[in-house]
């Protein structure tokens, strides 16, 4: 049987393995614990939703280099691509020379992100950085300094996405000053609704906070430039708002001159069984951020906006050194071609309807599930000491997932309070993978809660 079609399988008696023992030796010597690390093995190859390390030990992947790997590790055709690229060339620099694989990304990003009119695309190489360009570009055309953004984002490690940020820790704290011009709301998070209101009756009362107090108090709407938001929170959660929510901020937006920004960095590219998540709420920001999933693992990140928003800005101005080089965009063109050909948005809504119908049993058998949530394949369940109180359980969310690591399952935690645990599986996972990888998140939630 292929690693592809594998599945989970220890063959060590604990993790790390002697071989990933030693090469994690050599990285502890030599990089700073300071760089994350969930899994502590090394990998020697992986194949569609499986990773096998450098012991032998296979596991399910469900966090898919958090969310990059939509159309699965080593897609065959995407390893093709690259490498018939890699005998032609790699990086002739785009501003220096053409290459048809950056406007033919353009082209084809400009035909599938979901904008109003005439749109352009510039091609960077991480989420952080087409975040930053789109404040850039939001600033340069409305001539405004002010960004609106949201409790629970998160938009990367640069300085200024440090600061459009909202969890302090480990993100931001210790690293300031941080640019200004940055300004919170409150996300639409109805679990725990900042306003302590329900859902049901709530009238969609934040989003009135905008013009009720928000405008009034903190800061003018004729000063800011863009409104940021992630259509669904992505490390905050995958909280989804309420489905007025996306249409109010568009609303806002019209009427006041401010530009809509939609960060899609997890949520894009077929993950929530859309290829855009603001799809699901047919609204249409004035500019798009998309990275990860865009590429099958090989950086770049894209900025796509309207066209006389991209115009405001000159030659030299936008761009970098490594900016959409020629594997990375030769990769995206065929990962593109893939998920349209073989209905990738198809497949998140498959795997969404089993997964969160299992979430819901989870639900019901433990207490310690206070909520289930997400979109086609952008799922998570939070967890909670109390459903009364809704105390974060931090600690058995750790414990979850280390139990789920030890018997062959990679899963990520989320949430500002570090009780959120997120399933990102790469779209390509069977429906054999899939239930095993269920059933090992229910028997680590049963050990957890059984104290075992
Ligand atoms: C919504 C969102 N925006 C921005 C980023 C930053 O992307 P990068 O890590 O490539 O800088 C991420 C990364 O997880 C993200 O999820």
């Amino acid at each position: 049987m292929s690693l592809r079609t594998s599945l989970p399988k220890m063959v060590t008696d604990t993790i790390p393995g002697p071989k990933s023992a030693e090469l994690l030796k050599v990285r502890k010597d030599n990089v700073t614990d300071a760089v994350g690390m969930l899994a502590p093995v090394f990998v020697d190859k992986a194949e569609g939703a499986m990773v096998q390390d450098v012991d032998g030990n296979r596991f399910l992947d469900f966090v898919a280099g958090i969310g990059v790997l939509n159309i699965g590790h080593s897609h065959p055709e995407v390893v093709e691509a690259v490498k018939a690229q890699c005998d032609k060339y790699f990086a002739p620099n785009i501003n220096v020379f053409n290459y048809e694989q950056y406007p033919r990304l353009a082209e084809k990003l400009n035909e599938i992100i979901p904008i109003e009119g005439e749109k352009k695309s510039i091609l960077v190489n991480t989420g952080a950085e087409a975040d930053e360009n789109a404040v850039k570009l939001a600033r340069r055309f409305t001539g405004r300094s002010e960004i609106i953004c949201f409790a629970g984002a998160f938009h990367g490690r640069s300085y200024m996405t440090m600061a459009m940020t909202s969890k302090c820790r480990p993100y931001k704290t210790g690293f300031g000053p941080l640019p200004s011009g940055v300004n919170r709301f409150p996300f639409p998070y109805c679990y725990r609704c900042p306003y302590g209101l329900e859902k049901e009756s709530c009238g969609m009362h934040c989003a009135k906070m905008f013009e009720d107090s928000f405008f009034l108090e903190y800061v003018a709407p004729d000063q800011v430039a863009a409104i940021v938001l992630e259509p669904i929170l992505g490390e905050g959660g995958f909280v989804v708002p309420p489905d007025a929510f996306l249409k109010e901020m568009r609303r806002i937006c019209d009427k006041y001159g401010i530009l809509l920004i939609a960060d899609e960095i997890q949520s894009g590219y077929a993950r929530t069984g859309k290829m855009f998540a603001c799809e699901h709420w047919s609204v249409r920001p004035d500019i798009i951020v998309s990275a990860k999933s865009v590429a099958g693992g090989i950086p770049v990140a894209c900025v796509t906006a309207k066209k006389e928003i991209m115009e405001s800005v000159n030659p030299g101005e936008l761009g970098g050194t490594y900016c959409g080089n020629a594997l990375a965009t030769a990769s995206a063109l065929k990962v593109l071609e893939i998920m349209e050909r073989d209905n990738f948005c198809e497949k998140a809504n498959h795997i969404g309807s089993i997964a969160i119908k299992r979430f819901y049993e989870l639900k019901e058998k433990y207490s310690l599930i206070g909520d289930v949530r997400g979109k086609g394949a952008m799922l998570a369940i939070e967890l909670v000491k109390d459903r009364a109180t809704k105390e974060p359980a931090k600690e058995e969310t750790k414990a979850i997932i280390a139990e789920c690591m030890k018997n062959g399952l990679v899963v990520l935690g989320a949430g500002v309070r570090d009780n959120c645990i997120r399933f990102l599986m790469p779209l390509v996972v069977t429906d054999e993978q899939l239930y095993a990888g269920l059933d090992i998140l229910d028997r680590a939630i049963a050990t957890v809660v059984n104290g075992k």
